[in-house]
């Protein structure tokens, strides 16, 4: 069964608490809180002070994708606002080892993002540290964008290189992923489904979430 998490980025901010609460009562995994400075990636969403409301709402896992340059600033601000998985991009790492190092200090699940050029061999001497790896199947900072097809001999790839070593590592897609893609990618060997439009802009936004969830 796939870990699902709907992306908070396509929920409506005028009524988040709202939309928090149908997350809650739907069979989602995670709440995936999209973090952008404009600087990383073109947009701006939130930061911590966000994700606090949010935490308070839900004691499901609060799954935090930092899309910021120098994450390693703000890894306490965080912890403090309630995440539980911290993941940072590899492309805005420049010691991303002790990058890791620091979320795990912290008690957070570590995470890293590889936007859609970066080689997933590129974590070969790192995979072993981290809980998390999320490939993003778009180019990051906008929801609604096109799934690109790349994405699943990536995820393919690295499936083979954590299950060669016999690690735990999840493997999570974000962007673009439908109910009609889904299913390939998580053939392809992902753990975890991202899904912001998909799930937000359905007419019944629980069913779909327990559509996805059942893709085996
Ligand atoms: C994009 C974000 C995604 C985004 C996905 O940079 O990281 O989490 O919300 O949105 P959809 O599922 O609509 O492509
Ligand atoms: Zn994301």
């Amino acid at each position: 069964m796939a870990i699902v998490a709907p992306s908070f980025l396509s929920a409506n901010f005028l009524s988040l608490e709202a939309d928090c609460k149908m997350v809650n009562e739907s069979e989602a995994d995670w709440f995936h809180l999209d973090v952008m400075d404009g600087r990383f990636v073109p947009n701006i969403t939130f930061g911590p002070m966000i994700i606090e409301f949010i935490r308070k709402t839900t004691t499901k896992v609060c799954d935090v994708h930092l899309m910021i340059v120098k994450p390693e600033k703000y890894v306490e601000d965080f912890k403090k606002a309630g995440a539980d998985i911290l993941t940072v991009h590899l492309e805005a790492c420049t010691h991303l080892h002790r990058n890791i190092e620091q979320i795990k200090s912290l008690g957070m699940q570590a995470g890293v993002a590889l936007n859609p050029h970066t080689p997933v061999e590129a974590l070969k001497e790192v995979l072993h540290d981290i809980d998390v790896v999320l490939i993003m199947s778009v180019n990051p900072g906008f929801g609604g964008q096109k799934f690109i097809p790349n994405t699943l001999n990536k995820i393919a790839a690295l499936r083979r290189m954590i299950d060669e070593k016999g690690l735990a590592t999840k493997i999570e897609i974000d962007g673009g992923v439908t109910l009609q893609n889904a299913p390939d990618i998580i053939k392809a060997g992902a753990h975890v489904l991202v899904a912001g439009n998909t799930v937000f802009r359905s007419k019944d936004p629980k069913d779909t979430i327990a559509q996805l969830k059942k893709i085996v």
